[in-house]
Order: C-alpha cells, then structure tokens, then sequence
C-alpha cells in the first residue's frame, strides 16, 4: 500500500459520521506506538510533521520510519505538514514526498491568508498533494511561538465559503475553542466549544471536511503520574472527549492531537525512572513509553474518533 492522500478518507468519514486521528510523530518509538494500534484496530491514519519535528528528526528520517510503518501495517497512511507557515515549507515536503500540507495563513490579513493559500493549493495540485487551509485563529503554543488569548479568534462561518472557493483547499481548520497545548483552559474553567459555530460552517459548506487542531484532552491521568513522580505540571485541562465525539459525528473529518502523546510518554518515563533510579538503557523506558502511546491511540481510534475498523 503506498502513501495515501485525505482525499477518499475524508470522502468515507463525512458520510460515515467518524473522524480520522492526525497524530503528531517526531521519532520512531512515536510512530510505532500509533502505527501499531492502528494496525490492531484497522483504522485509517493521518501521521502529521510540524516544522520543528522537521527540524529535530529530519525530513528523511521521518519519511523512511513512515514508509517502515506502511510496510509493517499495510493500512491506508496520509503524511501531512502540520502548521506549514510559507509556500517554500509546503513546496519542500511537498517535494519530499508528503501526500498532504496545511498552510496556515491564519496569522495573516484575510487577503493575505487567501493569496498565500491559493499558492500552495496551485502547486500542491499539480502534485497530487491536497491542502489543509485555517480560518480563524487557535489560541495555545505551536513551534515555540504563543498565541494569546487576546489574539486568538473563533472562525466567522461568514468567511468560509469565499475563502473555499476563492483558494481550492480541500479541508479548512477552523477556531470554535480549542487550543494548542496542555493549558486550554483556566483552573475552574468549564471546558467549551463554540457548537454554534461548527453547525453554521457546516451549513454553508455542505459536505466539506473541517479540521479540529488543538483536541488534546490532557488526560489527567497522565498528569497525576507526571506530577508523582517528580514533574511540576499546573492544572492542565483539555477537550472532553465527549465534546470531541459530537465534532467526530459532524463535519469535522479530522482531529488534531499532539500534547496527549507527549504526555502519555513523559508520564512513563518519569514512572519508570522513578521506579529504576538505577537504569541506563533506553530501550528499557522506550519500551512502555511506545506501550502507552499505543494503548491512548488505540482508546482515542475506538471511544473518539470511531475510526476503528474504517480503513
Ligand atoms: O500544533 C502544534 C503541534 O502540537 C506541533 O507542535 O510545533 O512543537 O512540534 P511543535
Ligand atoms: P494539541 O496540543 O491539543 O494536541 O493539538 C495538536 C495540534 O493541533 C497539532 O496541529
Ligand atoms: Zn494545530
């Protein structure tokens, strides 16, 4: 099975009422962990690169261990540039072999996002690559750069319509509440998504994918083993994943996770060393940090996505 672009996956998920997983990968043990419970529960995959990922990995190197999982997993798999900021990042991977990037132009005016979108959408299409675009703003930390509260922005479902059909995209992120990171919401704060929005969006573009980036729901769990073994994590608080499989059932096609991978590994680690102050090897603590990679991606495909047994 080669790579694979959304295109059909989307197709399959709008009219089928599920969504399918973009999991952030960075290393081996991450793509293992993910591309393993994909394998035992059948289910399409996203596998997304942000440009820092790029930067730490290198792009051959996550190219190739993408390539090792499809070969291992024979399961359809997408390779997405997550947050691509200009036309030369989405040439490169899309030069490199990826099947799909995201231009985020959602920093930039409206016009500006529509011109910067509406070039890679051209290039990208020559291709056979297709093309994530965002409208409204997430607030939370991507690449090191901090989108205030202040400055973030929900998606205005006035926009959506000139901005598909004015740039080509083939799936638009949009901002009802989510954020990136572990801190989405304040201590006390009850988590909301602004439904209100998604059903308008949905309505002017019917049958169009929407993207959910920022979908982590900081298991908690996760943070307690963090936090007893030594780490210093505040209140994180996350997206309930019954809000996330309401988005699943709905025009949403993809969601974003990133941070509940980094937490399920950091959580082991910390455990295992905590447990071995006397071990050295890295296979030893990789080992059940890839196990609980696996175990919340198998739980997120079956109880958030509904994606198991779709690919
Ligand atoms: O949305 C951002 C993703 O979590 C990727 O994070 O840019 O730190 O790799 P990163
Ligand atoms: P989280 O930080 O909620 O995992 O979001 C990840 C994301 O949106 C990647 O683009
Ligand atoms: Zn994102």
């Amino acid at each position: 099975m080669p790579l694979v672009t959304s295109k059909e996956m989307f197709k399959k998920a709008y009219e089928g009422g599920y969504a399918i997983g973009a999991f952030n990968v960075n290393n081996m043990e991450i793509i293992q962990g993910i591309t393993e419970a994909a394998k035992e529960e059948n289910a399409p995959l996203i596998l997304q690169v942000s440009s820092g990922a790029r930067n730490y990995a290198k792009h051959v190197y996550l190219m190739k261990l993408i390539e090792a999982a499809i070969e291992d997993t024979n399961l359809p798999i997408c390779v997405h540039l997550d947050h691509g900021d200009t036309f030369e990042l989405c040439k490169s991977c899309i030069d490199g072999g990826f099947t799909s990037v995201m231009i985020d132009g959602s920093h930039h005016s409206f016009e500006d996002n529509i011109k910067l979108t509406k070039q890679v959408v051209e290039y990208a299409h020559a291709h056979g690559v297709v093309v994530e675009g965002e409208l409204g703003r997430l607030a939370g930390v991507e690449d090191a750069v901090n989108v205030s509260e202040a400055d973030s922005s929900y998606t205005d479902p006035a926009q959506v319509v000139e901005f598909v059909e004015k740039t080509g995209v083939d799936s638009l992120a949009i901002a009802i509440g989510t954020s990136h990171g572990a801190y989405k919401f304040k201590p006390g704060q009850k988590p909301q998504l602004r439904f209100d929005i998604l059903e308008k969006v949905e309505k002017q573009l019917p049958g169009f994918p929407i993207v959910l980036h920022g979908a982590s729901s900081v298991i908690p769990e996760f943070v307690e083993i963090i936090n007893a073994n030594g780490g210093k994590m505040p209140d994180a608080i996350g997206i309930p994943e019954s809000m996330l499989r309401q988005a699943a059932k709905s025009a949403v096609c993809k969601i974003n996770i990133d941070s509940d991978l980094r937490l399920a590994m950091t959580a082991s680690i910390r455990q295992y060393f905590n447990e071995h102050p006397d071990h050295f090897d890295p296979r030893q603590y990789l080992k059940p940090a890839r196990a609980n990679i696996k175990a919340l991606v198998k739980n997120k495909l079956i109880n958030v996505l509904g994606c198991n047994g779709k690919a």
